[in-house]
């Protein structure tokens, strides 16, 4: 899978470089400012290369869906934040093309750095319309993408640019594509712990890797529509019912292949999903009605451990409950420090949510990796192509 030419194949020296990277990163509404830089973090290993090797460095990002030019979703705080994480001056322009961003790309000295405006403040973005794509081009010498988490878009910044320069993954790609590479090619026993929201949306994902699963752990809402297939009334807790059948099947693949797949046996219920709600610890035979499923419960955290030991691959994605409300972390943190302290096992977590559970532990760096991606990160795994890797020069 690993068949693309990066920054270290080619000569960057002293060239100007139109970087893609991913800096859409959750934003506060009420004062515009980044919640999380690690996704500006985990652009610095490119840019720092590029930096040293003299490189003019122009680098471009999405923020946020917005159509047409929003203020609200202007990159101004994310210069600033880079600048301090970088140490230097972070020059930001106007918007992504013409006379006036032209001249701040000619304008700038070996390691300056230009960050251009939200580059979906122009529908040509999403559209990927060549020509705005050629003129984004028309900025610089080569193309380094280093955005992962957009790399399933094919839009201008992320693909079609490279019908117009030498393109080439950056760090963080490279990264990116070499670990979730080994999750499809995993050592075993191989342990798949999935969560969150939506099995609808991670489906793909366990087809693909089913037949290289040892043991699959489910957890979050996920888990409440496997249960519900099982004849387990939930209360009022999330479930997907079109998804129901689905999980039906999943299950029966399961135990025709031997796989070890646990549901949760007790979780943490709540009379409503939001902080300080009444909560307990029950059964899952023992669901009160109009209650709702919000964390795994003890038992069924230290079966998942259990079952965690020993493993040689892990991927995680989704939390086990909903762990953005402190009193519901539990059963995710526990399972992320399993994972964290699994010795001799490639560990890789994906999915905003789920990283920021590893970050909120500062376990990131116990992780083999932890993916900048969700969708990407999905898609990859689902066997599908991704446009923003596809379009790079082969080895
Ligand atoms: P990630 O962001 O890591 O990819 P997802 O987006 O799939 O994960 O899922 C995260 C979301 O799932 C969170 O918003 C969380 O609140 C929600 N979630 C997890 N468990 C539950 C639950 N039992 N009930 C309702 N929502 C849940
Ligand atoms: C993401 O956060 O998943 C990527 O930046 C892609 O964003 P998008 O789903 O708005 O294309
Ligand atoms: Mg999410």
């Amino acid at each position: 899978m690993n068949t693309k030419k990066t920054i270290r194949d080619v000569d960057v020296t002293g060239k100007t470089v139109l970087v893609r990277v991913d800096f859409n990163v959750p934003i506060d509404k009420a004062t515009g400012q980044a919640l999380s830089d690690s996704r500006l973090r985990a652009s610095l290993p490119t840019i720092n290369y590029l930096k040293e090797r003299g490189a003019r460095i122009i680098l471009c990002s999405h923020l946020g869906r917005p159509k047409g030019r929003d203020p609200s979703l202007a990159l101004a705080h994310v210069a600033r934040r880079l600048s301090e994480l970088i140490g230097q001056e972070v020059k930001l322009a106007p918007c992504c093309t013409g006379p006036q961003v032209e001249a701040l790309a000619m304008g700038l000295a070996p390691g300056e750095i230009l960050l251009l405006e939200n580059t979906r403040f122009h529908p040509e973005e999403e559209a990927n319309d060549p020509n705005y794509a050629k003129a984004l081009a028309s900025l610089a010498q080569l193309f380094v993408n280093d955005a992962f988490a957009a790399a399933h878009r094919a839009h201008a910044s992320t693909a079609g640019v490279a019908a117009y320069l030498p393109a080439v993954a950056g760090l963080l790609m490279e990264k990116e594509v070499y670990f979730l590479s080994q999750v499809l090619e995993p050592q075993r026993p191989f342990t798949l712990v999935l969560g969150g929201a939506k099995v609808s949306t991670k489906i793909g994902v366990i087809r693909r890797l089913l037949p290289k699963v040892d043991r699959l752990l489910i957890g979050g809402a996920m888990a409440n529509t496997f249960l519900k297939a099982e004849g387990f009334s939930v209360g009022a807790s999330m479930v997907e019912d079109e998804s129901i059948d689905e999980a039906s099947h999943i299950m029966e693949e399961a135990r025709r292949r031997q796989i070890q797949l646990l549901l949760p046996a007790d979780v943490v219920v709540a009379e409503s999903i939001r902080p300080g709600a009444r909560s307990a610890t029950v059964s899952v035979r023992q669901i009160p009605q109009g209650w709702h499923i919000v964390d795994i419960g003890e038992i069924t955290s230290q079966a998942y451990i259990r079952a965690l030991a020993g493993s040689r691959t892990v991927f995680w994605n989704g939390p086990m409950g909903v762990a953005e409300i402190e009193a519901f972390a539990h059963g995710s943190r526990c399972i992320a420090q399993a994972i964290a302290h699994l010795p001799d096992a490639i560990t890789v977590a994906g999915g905003g949510e789920t990283e920021a559970v590893v970050e909120s532990l500062s376990l990131t760096q116990q992780f083999s990796h932890v993916s900048t991606g969700g969708g990407a990160a999905l898609e990859f795994l689902e066997g599908k192509e991704l446009p923003g890797w596809t379009v790079l020069m082969d080895t």
